[in-house]
């Protein structure tokens, strides 16, 4: 085939995979030429624009390394990680709900023991966490693994502190017998995501601003049981309704208490679905 129009030149593309292409990748594949082709048709794209669009991935790659994902970043403020995360964990009645990883998460945190503290040495209003790990029917899950981090009372994660090699702010804990865990840390604020590439001048460009509500992340992992990657965000805070990564959910929003406030505590109950 040659002579392609406006029309048939997206037919051609799909024509073009090989009788040996892996069938998932055919019908991805497929599916995203489509949209893709569609896509500059209704927008009528000129060449100068496609390549500003090809320049914007290119810086998006550059300001990739060991800490920092724009990738991630693009997909997060464009709503697509939460997406993904919507088919793959739709919950259920009773289940906790999911939301995104985010771009903070460390391998190998601090080991944090039922009653420590999660941020030694971060001064700030503080706050005593204490949650339940159960299973779908209610029976409590001991021996779970939780992860937690946060941003500090100044919305900064330990990587944008310092050499940004200490961690802080976060550990990993083990659930008791009767499925509890806790712990004290500092009220997690508000913060910008990494604001200073090409997926921050996108959102200034759009006129959207880059905070997300102040929120603790949770990892909880049980054997027999699908885990849960959840934050629970800080009730009242002034981002939840235009979060931007679009992550707030109403079934975790809890009372964390005010910066001026008395010492609070949180309660939270994670209960998982088991696995199938
Ligand atoms: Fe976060």
């Amino acid at each position: 085939m040659r002579n392609f129009t406006e029309q048939s030149i997206t037919e051609a593309a799909l024509e073009r995979f090989g009788t040996d292409c892996d069938p998932r990748l055919r019908e991805v594949m497929t599916s995203f030429i489509r949209h893709l082709h569609d896509f500059v048709r209704e927008t009528r794209i000129t060449p100068d624009e496609w390549l500003k669009g090809i320049q914007f991935l290119t810086e998006c790659g550059e300001f990739c390394d060991d800490k920092r994902q724009e990738f991630i970043l693009l997909s997060d403020t464009l709503g697509v990680s939460m997406l993904v995360d919507a088919i793959e964990n739709p919950g259920g009645p009773g289940i906790t709900e999911s939301t995104v990883l985010g771009p903070f998460f460390r391998e190998n945190p601090p080991i944090v023991a039922n009653g420590g503290d999660l941020a030694p040495g971060i001064a700030g209003k503080r706050v005593d966490i204490d949650c339940r790990v159960s299973s779908e029917d209610g029976a409590p899950i001991a021996g779970a693994q939780i992860d937690c981090w946060q941003s500090s009372p100044d919305g900064f994660y330990d990587s944008q502190m310092g050499d940004g090699e200490a961690h802080n702010l976060r550990g990993r804990l083990k659930s008791e017998k009767d499925g509890r865990f806790w712990f004290n840390t500092t009220l997690p604020a508000s913060y910008p995501i990494p604001d200073d590439g090409p997926v921050g001048n996108l959102m200034r460009a759009m006129g959207r601003h880059c905070m997300r509500p102040g929120h603790l992340h949770f990892w909880v992992q049980a054997p027999g049981h699908r885990q849960v990657i959840t934050p629970l965000f800080v009730r009242g805070d002034k981002y939840l309704e235009s979060d931007v990564v679009f992550g707030v959910k109403d079934t975790l929003i809890v009372d964390f208490g005010t910066q001026q406030g008395p010492r609070q505590r949180v309660r939270y109950d994670f209960r998982l679905k088991k696995a199938a």
